[in-house]
C-alpha cells in the first residue's frame, strides 16, 4: 500500500515556529510529527511514501532520505511553488496505479487506517474523506452526508452550521479521480476537487471511525497536543507518563536539588542545576542545560536550548539553540534564535 503526504504547506499560521522549519517536521516530544505518522502509517501496512514537498523541502529530504532507517521506501515530488493541496495530489499522479491514502501532515490523530481502507471498498468509493466531530466547525470545511454514509455537500469555513463533522485531512483516493484534476496550477482538493466530483456523481464516502483528531496548524493546537500527550488522550508511542509522572530519555542529570513536577518530559543529555523546579506539563528536548534556581512550567523547550539561571518561564515555546538569559519572567512568548536577538539587541 502507498501514501501521499502533503508536505508542502507554508505552515503561517504556526509562525514563527515555521520559520526555520516546515510545519511537519515540529517536534512532539523528541521527534518530528512526520516521523510519528509515518510510524503509523508502517503499523497499517502502508510500505511505500511519497512526500510532496515544496517549503523548506531540503529539511525533510535531509532528516529522511530514502528511508531506510524507517523501514519505507520514501520518494519526493517538488513543487516549485506552491500548487494546493489538489495540485500536489495531481503532481505525484505517476506514483499511484492503486487506492491510496492521503494524508495532509499536520494532524494527529487515531483513525483506523486498515479499517478506513476496508470501508473505502466495501462502499465501493472512488474517495474515502475521514471526518471527526467538532463542537465548533466554523473555522475547518463541513461535510454534509446521506443515510448510506456518502458525502452530499462541502462547505468551507461556514457562518451557519448544518454539520459537527469536518474533513479530518485524512483520504483514500482511487487512482483515476486524478485525470479530473488540472496540472500545472495550484488547485485545492478541499473547495474545488471534491465539490467537482460530487457534480459529476462520484462516490464519496465518509468515514467516521475517529476520535482522537487534532491539527497542529497554530501555537494554541501545538500546545494542545502535548497537553493531550500529557494526560493520555493522545497516545504518543514510546512515551507514557500513565506509571511515571517524569518520562526520561537517557543520560540526564538532575541535581538532587531539582524539583520535578510532573507531568514533564525530559530529552537525552539533560542538564538541570541546583534548587530548580520544573513542571508540570514541560518537555525539555536533548541536550537542554536548565541553570540553579529556574522556575519552568507549561512550557516546550526544543533541542539544544540553555535557560541561564534563575530564570521564570511559564507557557512558553522555545525553538532549537536558544539562549535565554537575563530575563526574569518569560510568559506567554514564543523564542526562536531571532526573537532571542531581537531582544538582546533592544535590551543593549
Ligand atoms: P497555513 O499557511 O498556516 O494555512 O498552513 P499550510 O500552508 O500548511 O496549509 P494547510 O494547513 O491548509 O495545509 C494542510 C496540509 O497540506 C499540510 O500538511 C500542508 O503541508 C499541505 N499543503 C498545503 N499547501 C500545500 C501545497 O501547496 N503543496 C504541498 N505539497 N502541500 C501543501
Amino acid at each position: 500500500m502507498k501514501a501521499l503526504l502533503l508536505v508542502g504547506g507554508k505552515g503561517t499560521r504556526l509562525r514563527p515556529l515555521t520559520d526555520r522549519l516546515p510545519k511537519p517536521m515540529v517536534p512532539i516530544m523528541g521527534k518530528p510529527l512526520l516521523e510519528r505518522t509515518l510510524h503509523t502509517l508502517k503499523q497499517h501496512h502502508v510500505d511505500e511514501i511519497v512526500l510532496s514537498t515544496c517549503y523548506r523541502s531540503e529539511c525533510i529530504r535531509g532528516y529522511f532520505g530514502g528511508g531506510s532507517d524507517s523501514g519505507l521506501k520514501i520518494h519526493y515530488v517538488h513543487e516549485d511553488f506552491p500548487l494546493g493541496t489538489g495540485g500536489a495530489i495531481k503532481n505525484s499522479e505517476s506514483y499511484f496505479q492503486d487506492a491510496f491514502f492521503v494524508l495532509n501532515a499536520d494532524i494527529l490523530s487515531n483513525i483506523n487506517l486498515s479499517e478506513m481502507l476496508r470501508y473505502h471498498r466495501r462502499k465501493k468509493a472512488d474517495v474515502t474523506i475521514a471526518v471527526t466531530w467538532v463542537r465548533n466547525p466554523s473555522a475547518y470545511g463541513v461535510i454534509e452526508y446521506d443515510k448510506d454514509g456518502y458525502a452530499t455537500s462541502f462547505r468551507e469555513k461556514p457562518e451557519e452550521i448544518s454539520s459537527h463533522f469536518i474533513n479530518a485531512g485524512v483520504y483514500i483516493f482511487e487512482p483515476d479521480v486524478l485525470k479530473k484534476i488540472p496540472s500545472g496550477k495550484p488547485v485545492s482538493v478541499e473547495r474545488e476537487v471534491f465539490p467537482e466530483l460530487l457534480r459529476e456523481g462520484r462516490k464519496i464516502a465518509v468515514y467516521q471511525g475517529c476520535n482522537y483528531w487534532l491539527d497542529i496548524g497554530t501555537p494554541e493546537k501545538y500546545i494542545q497536543a502535548h497537553r493531550d500527550g500529557f494526560v493520555g488522550k493522545l497516545r504518543i508511542p514510546e512515551v507514557s507518563f500513565s506509571r511515571r509522572a517524569v518520562y526520561s530519555r537517557f543520560n540526564s542529570k538532575i541535581n538532587r536539588t531539582t524539583e520535578l513536577r510532573g507531568p514533564v518530559y525530559l530529552g537525552r543529555n539533560v542538564r538541570i542545576g541546583n534548587g530548580a523546579a520544573i513542571g508540570p506539563y514541560v518537555v525539555i528536548g536533548d541536550n537542554c542545560v536548565i541553570g540553579d534556581g529556574c522556575r519552568i512550567s507549561n512550557s516546550l523547550l526544543w533541542n539544544n536550548v540553555v535557560v541561564e539561571s534563575g530564570t521564570k518561564m511559564a507557557e512558553c515555546i522555545v525553538t532549537d539553540d536558544c539562549r535565554i538569559a537575563n530575563m526574569p519572567l518569560c510568559r506567554h512568548r514564543i523564542y526562536t534564535p531571532d526573537v532571542v536577538k531581537e531582544i538582546g539587541n533592544k535590551a543593549m
